[in-house]
């Protein structure tokens, strides 16, 4: 099967009210260990790189990394579908360069823009996506949070209007849309109670029937995993995600596309720390990297099994 559309998958994972895991990828540890628990649970998988991510390792060398882990599928005889993405597209060259590079979803991001800016240059990134066989996802409304290249102040936080939704869909054309329900990007996601905005999820899904929508910022942040980083030399107090039920519940839901980077990165971070500070002798990158990499592959099978609920729909 190897590299397919998001189409499908979105079309079985709205009907069966389970979500895809959307992971984003920087290096080959991370493709290996997203890989090895899709294949673990016979999940479908989205692969997605951001504009970071194409400027820290080189496009080049992670479309190969993604090409190499379905080959590598292939001669175990494994066969799910993966999808390869672009994370927060800036703009119609990024686009364009990861549809033509071999990409088969891309997400447009003019959530930074005014709303009819952003209809035009979703429209423009549609037409010529369409026109090649690739899918898009476009975002409207702002998350709330600062992470690296995303970066929305917190008290510009806004939620997405339904009308809004139906209006950019019908005029767009787009294959799937970001909505802000409450999430936001990087690991300090709630100051008070988490709380996420169903009314909007569900108001949104009654006038855009079966369309998927996809949930960014939706990491949980594994008090496990911030507890092991502050134990063993790290700084970051007080980080919280959403809660692992709620986004259970999105998923039974419109959404169709859960996005999980900062789970990622904490879970590597604080399996690193710890081998360092309780094996001070080793120097072997393989090591450390190694321990991150089966963090990943256990952290994601965990997500594909208890939050989205995709094992076993390859
Ligand atoms: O939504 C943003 C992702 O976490 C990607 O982050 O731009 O630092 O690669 P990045
Ligand atoms: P997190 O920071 O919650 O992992 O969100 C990732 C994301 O939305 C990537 O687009
Ligand atoms: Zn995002």
């Amino acid at each position: 099967m190897g590299l397919v559309t998001s189409k499908e998958m979105f079309e079985k994972a709205y009907k069966g009210g389970y979500a895809i895991g959307a992971f984003n990828v920087n290096n080959m540890e991370i493709v290996q260990g997203i890989m090895e628990a899709a294949a673990i649970n016979n999940a479908p998988v989205i692969l997605q790189v951001s504009a970071g991510a194409r400027k820290y390792a080189n496009p080049i060398y992670l479309k190969k990394l993604v090409e190499s882990a379905i080959e590598c599928n292939k001669v175990k005889g494994i066969d799910i579908p993966v999808v390869l993405h672009l994370d927060h597209g800036p703009d119609f060259e990024t686009c364009k360069d990861c549809i033509d590079g071999g990409f088969t979803s891309v997400m447009i991001d003019g959530s930074k823009y005014d709303f009819e800016t952003n209809v035009e240059l979703t429209k423009k990134v549609v037409e010529y996506a369409h026109a090649r066989g690739v899918v898009v996802e476009a975002e409207i409304g702002k998350l709330a949070g600062i992470e690296d290249d995303v970066n929305v102040k917190d008290n510009d936080a806004m939620y997405t209007d339904p009308n809004e939704a139906e209006e950019f869909v019908k005029r767009t054309g787009c294959d799937s849309l970001a909505i802000a329900i409450g999430t936001s990007h990087g690991a300090y996601k709630f100051k008070k109670e988490p709380r996420l905005r169903y009314d909007i999820l569900e108001e949104v899904s009654k006038r855009l029937p079966g369309f998927p929508i996809v949930l960014h910022g939706a990491s949980s942040v594994p008090q496990e995993f911030v507890e092991m980083c502050n134990k063993y030399g790290g700084n970051i107090p007080g980080a919280k995600g959403v809660p692992e039920d709620m986004l259970r519940r999105a998923a039974t839901m419109a959404v169709c596309k859960i996005n999980i980077d900062s789970d990622i990165r904490l879970a590597m971070t604080a399996n690193i720390r710890k081998c360092f500070v309780e094996n001070p002798e080793v120097f072997d990158p393989r090591t450390y990297l190694g321990m991150a990499r089966d963090a990943v592959r256990d952290m994601v099978s965990h997500k594909i099994v208890d939050v989205l609920g995709c094992n076993g729909k390859a």
